[in-house]
């Protein structure tokens, strides 16, 4: 597909159906390149800047390992070790990286940073995870669901847990544009944002397929072929909202329980890091804090054979790589 060449990936609502298509297509195409260990090395001669405003394992190896496959230079950028955000602004660091660069994946805090990014760089921008959406990672999930199920119509995606945070609001988009029946079960109040439930609807009467949200797991989880669920606190929230958060979201973690809810063959995502244990320092202080081990998913749903998480982080280097390819044409 030309048409995404020298376009930038700033929210799922950018890519049309034929085009995410078209992208998963391309990435199976790379996953088999890479497992057979042939050389695909496209883009040589080309270099990209990863800027990373927030810490990232996934996101960051992906790109690096998918830009050097891909026979690119990479650089990495953090705020702390270049003039980003102190010194200078948004729109300047835009113009000098489209002069040196030919694309720039971002991750940080606002929407709007990205959309700068692109505006001002002339340079394909890809986002890495902004606050409200996490695009890259949607493109795995839908890779990893079709992997598991051959198709992606008509499956029932659940997603449980705080629905308004970048992975709530992106997947609804996702399973909008690929006609996945979803649902949030969230608490009202963290129902993914208004705006996006308005064009979701929209979508999904395009492709067919239903956008729903409740506050009953029960009801949310039954029938269902796809449970996922997210950290109950994302990157970026004060601490003094923890508190308030997790007791909200407690009723909704994913358990042994609501898994027998969903169907026989049903699987579990998370786009991970999870809270599933105590083997963090996070997790040791939420523990000392609120007394729970477990938080967004079980360890005993974790660690199930239901669980596809690992193949899910595996796709993320797979679909960022169809993603620098299609774009950097
Ligand atoms: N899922 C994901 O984006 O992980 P990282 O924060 O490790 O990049
Ligand atoms: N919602 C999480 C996703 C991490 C990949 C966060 O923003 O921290």
């Amino acid at each position: 597909s030309k048409n995404l060449c020298g376009k930038s990936l700033l929210t799922l609502l950018d890519l049309s159906s034929d085009d995410i298509r078209y992208l998963l297509e391309l990435a199976v195409n790379f996953k088999n390149l890479k497992r057979t260990k042939t050389p695909h090395r496209y883009l040589e001669g080309k270099n990209i800047v990863l800027i990373f405003e927030k810490t990232s394992t996934r996101t960051r190896c992906s790109f690096e390992v998918a830009g050097m496959d891909l026979g690119l230079g990479v650089t990495y950028l953090e705020s702390s070790g270049s003039q980003i955000g102190k010194k200078e602004s948004i729109k300047d660091t835009a113009r000098v990286l489209g002069r040196i660069y030919d694309g720039i994946e971002y991750r940080g805090y606002e929407q709007k940073t990205v959309e700068i990014l692109a505006q001002y760089s002339g340079i394909p921008v890809w986002n890495g995870l902004t606050d409200r959406f996490h695009p890259t990672q949607m493109l795995a999930d839908l890779m990893t669901i079709e992997e598991k199920f051959g198709h992606l119509k008509n499956l029932n995606l659940t997603f449980m847990g705080d629905a308004r945070n970048n992975i709530g609001n992106s997947l609804m988009i996702a399973c909008a544009k690929t006609g996945i029946n979803f649902i949030a079960c969230a608490p009202k109040k963290l129902w993914p944002e208004e705006d996006l439930i308005k064009q979701a609807y929209e979508i999904a009467k395009k492709s067919g397929c239903s956008i729903n949200f409740t506050e009953d797991v029960k009801k949310a989880a039954s029938g269902s072929d796809i449970i996922y669920t997210d950290i109950w606190v994302s990157m970026g929230e004060p601490q003094n909202i923890w508190e308030e958060k997790i007791n909200l979201l407690k009723p909704y973690q994913v358990n042994a329980d609501v898994m027998s809810k969903a169907k026989k063959d049903a699987v579990f995502m998370h786009c991970l890091p999870a809270f599933h244990d105590l083997n963090t320092a996070i997790a040791s202080e939420i523990y000392r804090k609120f007394g729970l081990k477990e938080m967004e998913v079980s360890d005993e749903v974790f660690e199930s054979s239901q669980s596809i998480v690992f193949d899910e982080a595996e796709n993320r280097m797979h679909t960022v790589k169809a993603v620098i390819y299609s774009t950097l044409c």
